[in-house]
Parts: C-alpha cells; structure tokens; sequence
C-alpha cells in the first residue's frame, strides 16, 4: 500500500430522494469517528440533479464532496429544454463532475461531445472524473487498449487543466455485472493509461480509478495493486453500510 490519496466516489446514477441524505450524514459521523480514514482519502458522492443544490444546503461535510453525473455541453445559457450547464451544477453545489460514463455513451454521447463538456465542466473548475472503458466484444477482440486510448485522446487535450482532471477506468463488462477483471490486466491497463498521459501529454499523469462491480467482498483484492488510485462505486454507493464496509475492507 502507498502513501497516495486515494479516492473513494460514489456514482448513485438515478437513485435518491430528499430522504437519502441520511446515507452521506452516516458516512460522514463514521469519518469523523475514525479518524485514520480522514486522512489520504478523497470522498465523493456524485448524485441526481435533482439533489445537489438540497444536500449542499442542507448538510456540508468537511469529508464527503457532492458531485453531478452529467452536463450539457454548452456552457451558455439557452433554449436547451431539460438541460443543465457545468456552471449550473457548480452554482448548485458541486465539486465533481462525472463526464463520459458508459452509460451516457450508450444514449449517443460521443467523444467529441465528451470534450465539448469536458472543457466547459474545467472551465468552472470543477473537477472532471472522466470515464473509459471497453465493451466485451472490444476486449475478446484485443482492442481494450486501442479503444481506451482513443477515448483519452479525442476527449482529453494537453491544454486541459489536468490537476482537475480524474480518469475512471470503467469496463462496460463488468458495470453492474458483478464481474470484474484479473489483476495482472489491470496492472496493464491502468500503467498504459498512466504513460498515456506521461508520453503523448508530457505531463503528470491524473489519479486513475477503477470502477464496475466494486463491493465490499471484493474491494481487497483491489489493495495490491498500487497502481490504483481509488474507486468509482456504483450500486453499492446506494447504501452507506456497503460503502462505508469498502473502506474497511479496503485497508483491512
Ligand atoms: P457499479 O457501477 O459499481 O454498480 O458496477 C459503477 C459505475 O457505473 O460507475
């Protein structure tokens, strides 16, 4: 295990009401409980729209961060019916933004949209956790490493500020499946992913995570390995017993 900070953010996708604010104020009283996981660790709860500015409001943790799962790609205001701006979330509350998830690229998102929301999210120095990830047909093919680099490259430039910027490897194949890949292909895909950054950008690369299937049953395995940085958590950010048994486990 190294001295690096490592982050635990949880992805709620579409789930929660005004009543789930319980979930974060008891992950936050743990925190403050148990001091030794303050330090070195970044907590992060990306959560609905429809939450940020209620929870901002009404709970500030000094330990968990609110972040947004999507914008829209235009910065400024305009006829946009359902959308809403990086700039707007910022004004909502919050820090962190995931951008590019699986799941948005499904519904059509492309890169060239993905940088478009990558710049403005930056622009309102919010910190962009950036997804990527190869399907199963992609990584039966031998394309995993082809496909993720692509997805960096027509998304990411060299003129991104990249201390606000987080990639999240995320293998659509594992999502919500339960299955998650072996160690020694995650030794290689996330160094290629950090000498991505080191060789074509000439630049440090950003903290890389891993997310899809993270559980606490599984989350030890993870530990070994110090290439990763932290975690992207779906289904199990959804509770704050299984979120907060991650970050036991994880340094058990
Ligand atoms: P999962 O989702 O942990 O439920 O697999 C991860 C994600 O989609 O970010």
């Amino acid at each position: 295990m190294t001295n690096k900070l490592k982050y635990f953010i949880g992805n709620w996708k579409m789930f929660g009401d005004f009543t789930s604010l319980k979930i974060i104020e008891t992950i936050h009283f743990f925190l403050i409980k148990h001091k030794k996981y303050q330090k070195k660790n970044i907590f992060v709860m990306c959560i609905p729209s429809t939450l940020i500015s209620f929870f901002s409001i009404k709970f500030k943790s000094k330990f968990i961060n609110y972040g947004a799962q999507n914008c829209y790609h235009e910065s400024r205001y305009g006829p946009y019916t359902g959308s809403v701006s990086a700039s707007m979330f910022k004004n909502a509350g919050a820090k962190y933004i995931i951008l590019g998830h699986s799941e948005n690229r499904y519904e059509g998102e492309t890169n060239v949209i993905i940088k478009k929301k990558v710049e403005s999210a930056l622009k309102e120095n919010l910190t962009v956790i950036f997804c990527i990830g190869e399907s199963l047909k992609q990584k039966k093919n031998g394309k995993t490493i082809a496909v993720l680099g692509k997805q960096i490259r027509d998304s990411i430039t060299r003129k991104n500020n990249l201390k606000k910027l987080i990639i999240a490897y995320e293998p659509i194949w594992s999502i919500g499946t339960g299955k998650i890949p072996k160690s020694y292909e995650l030794i290689k895909i996330f160094r290629f992913i950090k000498r991505e950054f080191e060789v074509k950008f000439k630049k440090k690369s950003p903290p890389v995570l891993y997310g899809g299937s993270v559980n606490p049953d599984n989350i030890k395995m993870f530990s070994s390995i110090s290439e990763i940085d932290g975690f992207l958590i779906g289904a199990a950010s959804q509770s704050h017993k299984k979120f907060i048994d991650i970050i036991k486990n994880y340094y058990k």
